[in-house]
């Protein structure tokens, strides 16, 4: 493992962390290492498992730089990759988990994060039951006799509720019950799991670490507690990560805190235009001070990324797609966190079943991504003329 430097401010840390330029030869990057098979030097180092790497599956060095780096930019003890962030999620919930157990997961959970509690962790015999993000502290009522673990996303899935990470942890661990975060929408610059308690952190690495829509990576981060059973699952799913992929996963973590800084501040112009539109009835983004999170989001999180939600006013299905069909810049599909702007329709009352949606007409979820905001503003007015006209 890497070095870690406790004195180095977060970018300093981007720049540097998960980095051993003297043993690469000199050069800055880490490369990628290809290979399964692993050559030991001796009978008693290949019994002994006596050096750092011994086969491929269970990590390289391009793979342990990124893990080494996360780790510390989320604030845990270490960190492992998987292939997919839902991979990640799988396997978090699948090392925690045993037949007979029960599993809180809020309702406004990544969708399938849900279908995987559904279809596998029933079929196991796990039960779940999905609570009201905004529950809080009164988490404490929903805790059982067996249940084992409070998964948690915040803010939630497409209509971006801000947990109350810390009151949830308090309750949670007065019984025993450990936290998971989904800290995807953050990502460990603004917002530190381990220190608001949570017990593993899991990242779709896909979304703002890759940061360029070329990459699946996903990454696990423990606490020291609980990091032998992530471990342990890990190793016996036989996950890893590509290696190209791992490595587009180290290179976009240089310029994550450069290119979140433009996301957020082009999201905010953004979300506050939007916010003016007649079309538009509200807008969901922790960051505005109108956001029913944005006290919590004040007080737990150091930033906001470029993903965020507006409810508009009733309109017709054809008005609505004349405008989404004719965007050039936003485009339409799934993913986010890459350096393009997204938006996609969504419509949370077909799947959630502990909270009831609200919503005055169509609710779609935008990706504000490095463009010019005037040429973006520009392709929404654009859209919305478009609206109105076949209204
Ligand atoms: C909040 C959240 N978690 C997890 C995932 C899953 O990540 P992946 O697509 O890498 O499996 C996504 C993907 O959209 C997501 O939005």
């Amino acid at each position: 493992m890497s070095k870690r430097s406790s004195g180095q401010k977060q970018d300093t840390r981007l720049a540097h962390a998960g980095r051993e330029p003297t043993q690469q030869h000199g050069f800055v990057n880490t490369p990628i290492y290809r290979g399964s098979t692993v050559l030991f030097p001796t009978v008693k180092c290949l019994e002994e498992s006596a050096q750092p790497f011994t086969y491929g599956r269970l990590g390289t060095p391009t793979v342990e730089a990124l893990q080494d780096a996360l780790a510390e930019l989320e604030g845990g003890y270490r960190t492992l990759l998987t292939p997919s962030g839902l991979s990640a999620i799988a396997t978090t919930l699948l090392a925690l988990l045993s037949a007979g157990d029960h599993v809180l997961v809020s309702d406004s959970v990544y969708r399938p994060t849900r279908r995987f509690c559904d279809k596998v962790l029933k079929r196991l015999g796990i039960r779940t039951t999905y609570y009201d993000p905004l529950v809080g502290a009164s988490i404490a009522q929903l805790i059982e006799d067996n249940t084992r673990v409070v998964f948690t996303e915040s803010p939630g899935s497409q209509t971006f509720e801000v947990q109350d990470i810390p009151a949830i942890v308090a309750a949670a661990h007065a019984r025993n019950v450990l936290v998971v975060l989904d800290n995807t929408w953050a990502t460990p610059l603004f917002f530190k799991p381990f220190a608001h308690g949570a017990d593993i952190s899991i990242q779709a690495a896909t979304k703002y670490i890759v940061g360029h829509a070329d990459a699946m990576l996903g990454a696990i981060t423990t606490s020291e507690a609980t990091w032998a059973p992530i471990a342990e699952a890990h190793d016996e799913f036989g996950l890893c990560p590509g290696p190209d992929d791992t490595y587009l996963g180290l290179r976009g973590l240089r310029s994550l805190s450069a290119r979140l800084e433009r996301h957020q501040r082009s999201a905010l112009q953004v979300a506050e235009w939007l916010g003016k539109r007649p079309e538009v009835a509200r807008v969901i983004y922790p960051a505005l001070p109108s956001d029913p999170g944005h006290a919590l989001w004040k007080r737990d999180f150091t930033g906001a990324s470029g993903l965020f939600a507006i409810v508009l006013k009733p309109v017709s299905k054809p008005a609505l797609a004349a405008m989404l069909d004719g965007l050039s810049l936003f485009g339409m599909g799934y993913s986010w966190g890459g350096f393009e702007s997204l938006i996609l329709p969504f419509d949370p009352r077909t799947y959630r079943t502990a909270t009831t949606w609200q919503a005055e007409g169509p609710a779609l979820r935008l990706h504000v991504g490095l463009e010019d905001f005037g040429d973006l503003r520009a392709d929404l007015e654009a859209g919305f003329g478009r609206l109105s006209a076949a209204s």
